[in-house]
């Protein structure tokens, strides 16, 4: 523990305590224990007494008991032998969904397989010891919420203490000391804390893909009836992975949706530059190419993938201000450009020949998404371009790039817009438009006007039913990883009413259907809302595969920070910041804010009988652009301002309020 103290920055403050915290899904302590029975059969006395550890249960031969820790956990279980019989052997099942629970199996994580049961169950061989046993550490279960324990025995066999030491998060002792809130009262949707809550569960569930070093799945995998998380991940730990259950392993473009939620909820960064290390340190020393997985999956050629390590660049070094570590991976980060851009041909376009992906279909050649994130992963060093350069010493390199992505959007505007459909297509071949490229075209603004935006956004409504917007790249799939985006291009096209009404949709559909685990956020699902997620894509129909706390699913939490609030920070630690509340979703206010070490940014506004007023903290010494969300006379610090032709003000850190009267 001191170890990893050391290894941390100075603490940074936390958010302020308030009826917010009720939504916050982590265990108050690092031990938790069942919360409900969910079944038993057989004979089983005393089962309620496992409940929040109040005495022994006592499981007559052959019976089962399925246990519900309440919410998604993940960690070793320990529990007490009260009464033994020399024959008795016991097995474990876990599963996620209760969809799995099953004396015989649990739901899988080593490898999918179509009977759904590859996993198996952990047997604790007869005889037993009485007293105190506890998971060995290779058989770590990262993320379930049930627990099933099957007594194989010809006599009474009594337990008690059942819990779980909770693994993740290893160097964090609160789990719920969040430097980040949000709060806001949904006036549309049945449950009117569904706001609040969704942005607590994208928090956790990036919490429990932060995982200990040693502790990832074993490749090759686990024989059937197994499964290993002993593996190591990378340079240093602790360290964030794709997902709690699976894959456990550094999987960069889930962390362009996973990193952000972090930054606003927990800013526990350590783990994030733990993992971009990992990737830097892998680079292939001839070509440049990352690897588009961390080990021991270390999986290679994508991309897009490549281009999400350099996004993740930006986005660490944005949050953190980490010099140091800038300067240790520089030469390989700009290896890691050159790379890409060498793929740029004469055509003007990148021809994408790394053609894993997120799982959707097509991809290669000249390609709308991967030119759309190569735009994004090289265009940003503009963003940071004075201090990278300053630092670094690089200005001309840095120059040379921003040109490059200039000709880039250009070209990316003439070989994939479709002015009749008012939206991109995916290549030069084809009429699909895809959900990935046009999220990414209007969010990372390949967009030449405003008109443009607000077509897409359009256009993606089209791939909408009850549950979120079917892929058109990956049929019969809803992607909460690609539907992220697809919420922040809403947002950024000025459509707050759409966007509110994809995420009530989608994350309304992941939150609390009781095939989920109802805290932790779904990696994917089908079109019709089953976890038959990528069954003909990878995971061979096997619906006990699908995660259920994936971080690349936690897309509101970052997006109602950044948009419902509408505080983004500019330069790194938030030494500039920006904030543009959107306000045109019919909620009637919103508050929270995150803290950076720099100090707490915080804002709380209200419409109240059509007029608009806002409170605003930032650090001292910090400065803002205030776009206001409305027209109107102004009033800031109780005097009237003028407002310039942007509609914004510019305003300097400290506490202040604004005011727009009709
Ligand atoms: C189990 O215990 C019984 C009664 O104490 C004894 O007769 C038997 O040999 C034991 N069996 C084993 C496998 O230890
Ligand atoms: C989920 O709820 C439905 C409708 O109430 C019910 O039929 C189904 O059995 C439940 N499924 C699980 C896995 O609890
Ligand atoms: C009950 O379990 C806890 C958590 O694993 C452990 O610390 C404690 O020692 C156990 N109690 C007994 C009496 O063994
Ligand atoms: C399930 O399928 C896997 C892979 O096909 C196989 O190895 C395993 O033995 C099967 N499990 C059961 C219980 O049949
Ligand atoms: C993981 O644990 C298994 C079972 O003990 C062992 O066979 C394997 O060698 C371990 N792997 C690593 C990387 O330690
Ligand atoms: C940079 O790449 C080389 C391989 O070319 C590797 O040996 C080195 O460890 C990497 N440096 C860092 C800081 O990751
Ligand atoms: C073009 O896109 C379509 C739709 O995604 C895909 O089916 C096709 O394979 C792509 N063509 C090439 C050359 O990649
Ligand atoms: C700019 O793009 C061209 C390919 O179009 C590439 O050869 C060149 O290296 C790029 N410049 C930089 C600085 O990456
Ligand atoms: C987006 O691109 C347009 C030109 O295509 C430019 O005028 C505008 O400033 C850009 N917006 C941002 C936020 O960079
Ligand atoms: C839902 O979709 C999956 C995958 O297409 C399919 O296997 C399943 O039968 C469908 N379920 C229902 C109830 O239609």
């Amino acid at each position: 523990m001191l170890l990893y103290l050391l290894l941390l920055p100075a603490a940074i403050a936390l958010a302020p305590d308030g009826p917010w915290d009720s939504f916050n899904y982590a265990p108050k302590s690092k031990t938790v224990y069942p919360q409900a029975v969910y079944k038993s059969v057989g004979t089983v006395s005393g089962s309620g007494k496992l409940v929040g550890n109040m005495g022994s249960a006592t499981l007559s031969p052959s019976s089962w008991i399925a246990l519900d820790f309440g919410i998604e956990v993940g960690g070793l279980v320990s529990l007490n032998f009260d009464a033994v019989g020399n024959t008795s052997s016991v097995s474990l099942s876990f599963t996620e969904s209760p969809m799995f629970v099953n004396p015989l199996a649990s739901d899988d994580s080593s490898y999918p397989a179509p009977n759904m049961t590859y996993d198996g169950v952990f047997t604790i061989p007869a005889p037993l010891s009485k007293g105190y046993w506890t998971q060995p550490s290779y058989s770590l279960r990262g993320g379930f919420r049930y627990l099933t324990i099957v007594s194989h025995s010809e006599t009474a066999l009594e337990i008690s203490n059942v819990s779980c030491a909770i693994s993740f998060m290893p160097h964090v002792e609160n789990l719920r000391a969040y430097t980040g809130y949000f709060y806001a009262s949904d006036p549309v949707f049945h449950d009117p804390d569904f706001l609040t809550k969704v942005w607590y569960a994208g928090a956790y569930t990036v919490q429990t893909n932060t995982v200990p070093l040693h502790t990832g799945r074993q490749v090759p995998f686990a024989a059937a009836g197994s499964w290993f998380n002993n593996a190591t991940l990378g340079v240093a730990g602790p360290i964030i992975v794709d997902g709690a259950k699976r894959d456990r392993a550094v999987w960069p473009g889930d962390m362009g949706i996973a990193v952000p939620t972090q930054f606003v909820s927990t800013f526990d960064l350590i783990p994030t530059r733990n993992a971009l290390s990992t990737m830097f340190a892998a680079i292939n020393p001839e070509t440049g190419a990352l690897p588009e997985s961390g080990p021991p999956l270390s999986q290679l050629g994508s991309d897009t993938y490549h281009c999400w390590t350099l996004i993740g660049t930006h986005n660490y070094y944005l949050y953190s201000g980490d010099d140091d570590w800038l300067s240790t991976i520089w030469t390989n980060y700009t290896r890691a450009i050159a790379f890409v851009e060498g793929k740029v041909d004469s055509t003007g376009l990148m021809d994408v020949t790394g053609l894993r992906d997120w799982g959707r279909l097509g991809g290669g050649g000249y390609n709308a998404e991967g030119n759309a994130i190569l735009y994004k992963a090289s265009s940003i060093v503009l963003l940071t371009a004075s201090d990278l350069a300053n630092y670094m010493g690089d200005e001309s390199l840095s120059a040379a790039w921003g040109a490059n992505a200039t000709a880039l959007k250009a070209k990316f505007n003439e070989a994939f817009w479709v002015e009749s459909a008012g939206m991109y297509r995916d290549n030069l071949t084809t009429t699909l438009h895809p959900q990935d490229a046009n999220s990414f075209a209007v969010l990372y603004n390949l967009t030449l006007s405003d008109e443009q935006k607000v077509a897409v956004s359009q256009g993606l409504e089209k791939n909408w039913n009850d549950l979120g917007p079917v892929v058109p790249e990956l049929p019969d799939t809803i992607s909460p990883f690609i539907s992220g985006f697809e919420l922040q291009a809403h947002f950024e096209a000025g459509q707050d009413d759409r966007a509110l009404d994809l995420l009530r949709r989608e994350w309304g559909y992941i939150l609390y259907t009781n095939l989920s685990v109802q805290s932790t956020l779904l990696e994917g699902f089908t079109a019709n809302g089953s976890l038959w997620y990528r069954s003909y894509r990878g995971y061979n129909y096997d619906a006990a595969y699908t995660s259920h706390a994936h971080g690349w699913s936690s897309g509101p939490t970052s997006a109602l920070t950044f948009y419902i609030l509408g505080l983004t920070i500019t330069s790194p630690r938030g030494a500039t910041w920006s904030l543009s509340p959107h306000i045109n979703g019919g909620l009637p206010g919103a508050e929270g804010g995150f803290g950076t070490s720099l100090g707490w940014f915080g804002v709380k506004w209200a419409l109240q009988d059509n007029q608009f007023f806002m409170e605003i903290s930032t650090p001292e010494g910090t400065s803002g652009q205030v776009k206001l969300p409305r027209n109107g006379s102004v009033v800031v610090d109780e005097e009237a301002v003028d407002v310039d032709a942007d509609g914004e003000i510019a305003l300097t850190g400290g506490k202040h309020s604004v005011a727009i009267f009709s």
